[in-house]
């Protein structure tokens, strides 16, 4: 048997024990989920199932006579683990259940059997916080039972399972990113004995799949499934009979091995990890520099029919004008295309990839020879590069260089073909910014960038990355931030601001540094009183005073797999099942409809969508986050966004940035070039707030560049609000690292984020990942530099009431909460 090497248990210190805590007894016992909930549950994870393979196995015929191998269609995966996976849900399918409810195929009834007693007589540990199983130990398997069970049956089924999560990396072992010798025996006995053997991969991540090319024909049709949440495994089973068709496509590069990723060598590093790959991240690299070394490439995915794809392309000053009409032009099933758009910008003095995602849309379902015309347009000036060295002449500014930009249309990145091209004579520049977030001179490293040899060959090359050159203290020392005078209890309520009566500026003139304090930070507790049973923790209207006044308490709960109370709730497809249909419109109608849920679980803010970039597949969160790419990040985060929000509650993007690792997460350093920092890691944030404006933004735990997230101005104002034009409040992730402001030394903890509009210090009590105390009274930090030489001023405390009051008042659930605290009428 093979058991990944971990390292033993370790005592869960406070703050992971509060983590855990959360959801676990249910209060609430209600098992009611809406059927159109379910129902876009097990279309979206069907759709986002990715067929790598198939050489006509796939669709079983009716009646087909199936043999399942593996505990795991017992022991099915579900989710990921930790935050984004701790959902109560009132049911969850595996897939022996769910083959046999769609009773489309005949299954093997006497395997069926065996693997039920043995997974019944060898319950997987659970595991506790942080050391959850990665895999379940697989019943070994006699050859005899094999053949026999292949004598009975037309084909196998194999499922892999992994899981991995928060506080749970993946691993280079058998059991995690590889292959245990049991599920190799297992499959070693299977491809002998059957013609046909169907894989299913019930994984969060990315997985090795190199044995694939070993096993070659043997093995007739791959399936990854992710982790497709309740619904997932009849999803599988749907997808297996014909009842509908995997409309996934694959949303990272999946690599020959492990070690051809460029993060490789710069992944897991306790203290820190140099983003030495720079933007070459996933298919930005492998196409650019080793096309050999993938697998499958980014974009792929098979359907049950065959397509073609016609385009014209259309270029002026501004804009491309891609329209594609996609045409099933199959005999026998249905079928929808992803269409995507790649555009290779001239090598020019900044490195470009040979191929950027610039636009896709997916067709709508076709019947055999039905076509559908899709909109591909995009700005010219989204294909801008930023300077971060100057040596365009133009530092801290996007720019479009002189030179060709090719555009490819096709279904993957490998295959799209040219389909237009327009020049551009000389360099134009598309946006003037500052220089934000770069590295420090003492952290400099040598980034990835890109040559060609003699023969015109793309080759990696290496060079000094920029490092920051503009004083923080002198930006924010020019930065104006009006107080309001402080008037004492005019009577003013929130009510009154919200019926227009007052201005919010007279409502924050009222409140004491103490109200303006606690609208500061969370109510200290998960689990908070004044929230449903089981929230992530509350903020807003924390005291009496305030509610009293009419703040109303908002609650958060987790996440992106569902909502995690101490209640029911539906169990969605894992964010990279999510991301892996590219069906936006049916991901914003999912999300809205989980929108309604939380209106009926009592909750305002879902701390949801993670959007981290997929930069290495060891990644524990990757099932919850959902490309390598940042538009496709952007877009399918924008979809959440918008769907959750239109119930009038706020999603809450996360982790806000470069938290591309689990290890050591709270006091890890993303060191990164500010140009791979915009370009890669934060364009799927600045997409998502364009597109659909979330009322909050979490920060991640790591630092960035040597400032951690919550305490950083440059990324949460400079970026985020002046450059973006963010108006939400920003939340921390759970907790914060005490840290001294090194430009304004008075200015420490609270009144350091504060400083940075990081709003709300969730769940507000102190928990210190260094030396492991945890701390439920408030610290004083923010209130003892007020007013003092180099301080907190009034304005910038103030100015933070506002971002929070703006949401209270922003969030439609709350109005009547608001209304009724205003009038007095509510619970103090
Ligand atoms: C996670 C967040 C989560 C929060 C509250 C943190 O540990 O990183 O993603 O939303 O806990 O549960």
């Amino acid at each position: 048997m093979n058991t990944p090497s971990d390292t033993p248990t370790p005592e869960l210190s406070a703050g992971e024990q509060e983590l855990a805590q959360a959801s676990t007894s249910l209060v609430d016992t209600d098992t009611w989920v809406d059927p159109e909930l379910a129902a876009l549950c097990r279309e979206a994870a069907a759709d986002g199932a990715v067929l790598l393979r198939n050489d006509g196995t796939l669709p079983f015929a009716p009646r087909a006579r199936v043999a399942l191998f593996s505990r795991v269609q017992v022991d099915y995966f579900t989710v990921g683990y930790g935050s984004g996976g701790d959902v109560n849900a009132p049911y969850s399918w595996n897939l022996l259940d769910a083959l046999r409810d769609a009773a489309v195929v005949d299954v093997d009834a006497e395997l069926a059997d065996l693997y039920t007693q043995w997974s019944k007589d060898n319950q997987p540990d659970e595991g506790t916080w942080g050391n959850w199983p990665r895999y379940f130990e697989e019943m070994p398997i006699e050859r005899e039972t094999v053949r026999a069970a292949a004598s009975r049956t037309d084909a196998a089924v194999v499922v892999i399972g992994r899981a991995a999560g928060e506080a749970r990396e993946n691993t280079l072992e058998p059991g995690s990113y590889y292959l245990t010798d049991d599920e190799r025996a297992l499959l070693d006995s299977v491809t002998a004995e059957f013609e046909r053997t169907v894989v299913v991969l019930d994984c969060g991540n990315v997985i090795d799949l190199a044995w694939l090319e070993e096993y070659g024909d043997k093995i007739s049709s791959v399936l990854y499934a992710w982790q497709g949440g309740m619904e997932g495994a009849r999803s599988v089973a749907d997808v297996l009979t014909g009842v509908q068709v995997p409309g996934g496509r694959l949303t990272d590069t999946i690599a020959r091995r492990y070690e051809d990723y460029p993060s490789a060598p710069n992944f897991g590093g306790l203290e820190h990890n140099d983003y030495a790959e720079d933007i070459y991240v996933g298919y930005r690299y492998f196409e650019t520099f080793a096309p050999e070394k993938v697998l499958f490439p980014f974009g792929f995915g098979l359907g049950y029919t065959t397509f073609d794809v016609a385009t014209t392309v259309e270029t002026s000053e501004t804009d491309v004008t891609v329209s594609a009409t996609v045409t099933n032009t199959g005999s026998e099933h249905p079928g929808a295309e992803v269409v995507q758009v790649y555009v290779q910008a001239p090598d020019g003095r900044l490195g470009k990839p040979a191929r950027v995602l610039a636009s896709f849309a997916k067709s709508r379902q076709l019947a055999p020879g039905e076509d559908d015309t899709v909109d591909l347009s995009f700005p010219v000036a989204s294909l801008a590069s930023y300077d971060d060295s100057g040596v365009t002449g133009h530092r801290s500014a996007y720019v479009l260089e002189a030179g060709t930009y090719t555009v490819y249309v096709g279904t993957d990145v490998r295959t799209a073909t040219e389909a237009g091209s327009f020049t551009l004579d000389e360099l134009r520049v598309v946006e003037q910014l500052a220089e934000a977030c770069a590295p420090e001179a003492e952290h400099a490293f040598q980034r990835m960038t890109l040559d060609r040899d003699a023969a015109g060959q793309a080759v990696v090359a290496w060079q000094d990355v920029p490092t920051r050159q503009s004083s923080r203290r002198e930006r924010i020392e020019a930065r104006q931030v009006p107080a309001v005078e402080q008037t004492g209890d005019q009577g003013i309520t929130l009510a009154d601001v919200a019926a227009g009566t007052a201005t919010l500026d007279a409502f924050v003139a009222q409140l004491t540094d103490d109200e303006l304090e606690a609208l500061t930070r969370g109510d200290r507790v998960m689990g908070s009183e004044l929230g449903a049973a089981g929230n992530a923790g509350v903020f807003a209207g924390i005291s009496e005073s305030l509610r009293a006044k009419g703040v109303p308490p908002v609650t958060t709960t987790d996440g992106p797999s569902g909502i995690r109370l101490s209640a029911y709730a539906s169990l969605l497809p894992s964010g990279a099942a999510l991301a892996a249909t590219w069906n936006t419109p049916l991901v914003r109608r999912l999300a809205a409809a989980h929108g309604q849920e939380m209106v009926r679980k009592n909750t305002h803010v879902l701390l949801s969508p993670g959007m981290n970039i997929h930069r290495d597949p060891l990644c524990g969160r990757n099932f919850e986050y959902f490309s390598e790419d940042p538009l496709v990040t952007g877009l399918v985060a924008a979809a959440v966004i918008g769907g959750v929000q239109e119930a009038g509650v706020a999603a809450c993007p996360k982790h806000f940035a470069a938290n591309n690792q689990e290890t050591n997460r709270n006091l890890n350093d993303s060191r990164v070039s500010e140009r791979a920092l915009r370009e890669i890691y934060l364009r799927g944030f600045q997409i998502a707030i364009t597109e659909s404006a979330p009322r909050t933004i979490m920060t991640s735990y790591n630092k960035i560049n040597g400032v951690w997230s919550h305490y950083n101005d440059e990324l949460c104002t400079q970026i985020l609000r002046d450059e973006w034009g963010f108006t939400g409040t920003v939340v921390t992730d759970w907790w914060m690292q005490h840290d001294t402001d090194p430009d304004f030394p008075a200015v420490t903890d609270d009144a350091y984020r504060v400083r940075a509009q990081v709003d709300v210090f969730m769940p507000g009590g102190w928990f210190d990942h260094i030396t492991g105390e945890f701390d439920q009274v408030a610290q004083a930090s923010l209130l003892t530099s007020l007013a003092q030489p180099d301080g907190i001023s009034l304005g910038e405390v103030q100015r933070t009431a506002r971002n929070v009051l703006q949401l209270a008042l922003g969030l439609g659930t709350l109005r009547d909460t608001v209304t009724a605290l205003s009038a007095g009428r509510g619970e103090a």
